[in-house]
């Protein structure tokens, strides 16, 4: 985990300094214990009540990280074949797999019936009907759950919300009945079972709460149309602190609630959970050095070397994310920086009013980057992606190189331009 020792910002045993020195920044450092701790907050109270944790691998799908996940007892939520091949390289069990997402390809639906995953989540028509057809295909029965969208609000940032009736997820709960009844019909698939995602980053139980009420009225409407149901899945977890007066809900409230509510009403029904952010996300730290400082009248800049590219979401979201140097100094003194990346857009913030006090070729930490941190990271302005190791207690281990150019060009092909 990330504390300070002697004025040194350390990664369990190692200060981040060495570390940065080493191998050089920017540089994703995650904790091994503190995935470790994330994870079993989740799997302990899981286990208890019979429900399955499916790892959401969009917030951060490095394999080494799916490897420990899948050895500690993980499920896998995925939303693409690429997903899924990182999880079965990971030694992720297929049957614990779940397909999500609005999009899915024909390529993609036949691997993951080749393979034998737990389910797909479907969200329209005209995937069941796709579907099926590949699954007759194949000469197989699709497992299906179908996502409701159940229009509850959950109070997050609308580009992260899915559970509103605006939004384009799920089937609204009010054609729900009717979509079972035509799935019921399709001779390749097998209902197994319901899900809903309301939306990430949510800061309170309630919302999540009234999703499985709503979810467990519907199932016993589809109980009385004698359709019965295997697994509820309630979709991602909740959201995580990112500013120190920030207070998320206790994930073991969430477990053990979400599930006692399920078992009142569908007592054997298996529950899932899709946790992505709350599992990852307090893991990693992003390393940086100063390279520009810039006092001027009406704003200070720190022009560091991690940029957009490396971490999207204060651009996207206008996301907050704690910012530390690695070494604290009495030797001089603090100014209130904006913090910013190299890169040609004024978006390419990283922090606003960040009171800091570093000299020039100081590192700093980006904290809480373990979730949609590298898995939303991007080559913008040609620049390699960043680095990432993994410590555990003073062993560290580099689990994605920092990428060349040369891997960067590798698929640009020249244009013969005698020809043009
Ligand atoms: N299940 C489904 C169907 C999802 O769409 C998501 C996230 C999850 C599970 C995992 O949710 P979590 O436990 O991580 O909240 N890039 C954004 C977050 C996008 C979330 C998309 N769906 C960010 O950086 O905040």
């Amino acid at each position: 985990m990330f504390a300070y020792k002697n004025q040194q910002l350390q990664v369990e045993n190692l200060p981040l300094l060495e570390l940065a020195q080493q191998y050089g920044t920017p540089l994703f450092v995650y904790s091994y214990a503190q995935l470790h701790r994330a994870f079993h907050a989740y799997q302990t109270p899981a286990q208890a009540a019979g429900a399955l944790i499916a790892y959401s691998v969009k917030a951060n799908g490095n394999r080494a990280l799916l490897q420990l996940l899948a050895q500690w007892g993980a499920g896998f939520d995925i939303v693409s074949g690429g997903e899924l091949q990182r999880v079965l390289l990971a030694g992720g069990a297929a049957n614990k797999v779940i397909f999500s997402g609005v999009g899915k390809s024909d390529g993609e639906m036949r691997a993951a019936l080749q393979v034998g995953i737990k389910c797909f989540n479907v969200e329209s028509i005209d995937e069941l009907d796709q579907l099926n057809a590949i699954a007759q295909e194949l000469n197989m029965r699709a497992p299906i759950s179908l996502r409701i969208n159940p229009n509850i609000d959950a109070k997050t940032h609308p580009y992260i919300s899915t559970g509103l009736a605006e939004n384009k997820f799920g089937i609204a709960h009010t054609a729900a009945l009717s979509a079972y009844q035509y799935a019921q019909q399709l001779p390749h698939l097998d209902i197994v079972g319901i899900d809903c995602h309301i939306g990430s980053q949510i800061l309170e139980l309630q919302p999540l709460l009234d999703a499985t009420d709503r979810v467990l009225d519907l199932c016993a409407e589809l109980q009385s149309l004698g359709i019965h149901l295997a697994h509820i899945d309630i979709g991602g977890g909740v959201g995580i602190p990112y500013r120190a007066q920030e207070n998320s809900p206790a994930v073991t409230d969430f477990v053990t609630q979400v599930t006692q509510r399920i078992k009142a009403r569908q007592a054997q029904a298996q529950v899932i959970f899709e946790p992505g952010r709350s599992i990852v996300g307090a893991s990693a730290v992003l390393l940086s050095q100063t390279r520009v400082r810039k006092l001027g009248q009406q704003k200070n800049f720190l022009i560091i070397d991690a940029a957009m590219n490396d971490l999207m979401r204060p651009s996207l979201y206008q996301a907050y994310h704690h910012i530390s140097a690695v070494q604290q100094r009495d030797d001089e003194p603090e100014h209130i920086y904006e913090v910013v990346g190299p890169i040609c857009e004024t978006g390419d913030t990283l922090g606003n009013e960040r009171a800091l006090a570093v000299k020039l070729g100081d590192v700093l930490a980006l904290h809480d980057v373990g979730a949609y941190g590298m898995s939303m990271s991007s080559n913008y302005n040609t620049r390699p992606r960043a680095a990432e190791i993994l410590v555990k207690g003073d062993q560290v281990t580099v689990i994605r190189e920092r990428e060349t150019i040369q891997t960067l060009l590798k698929n640009e092909r020249a244009l013969p331009l005698h020809n043009w």
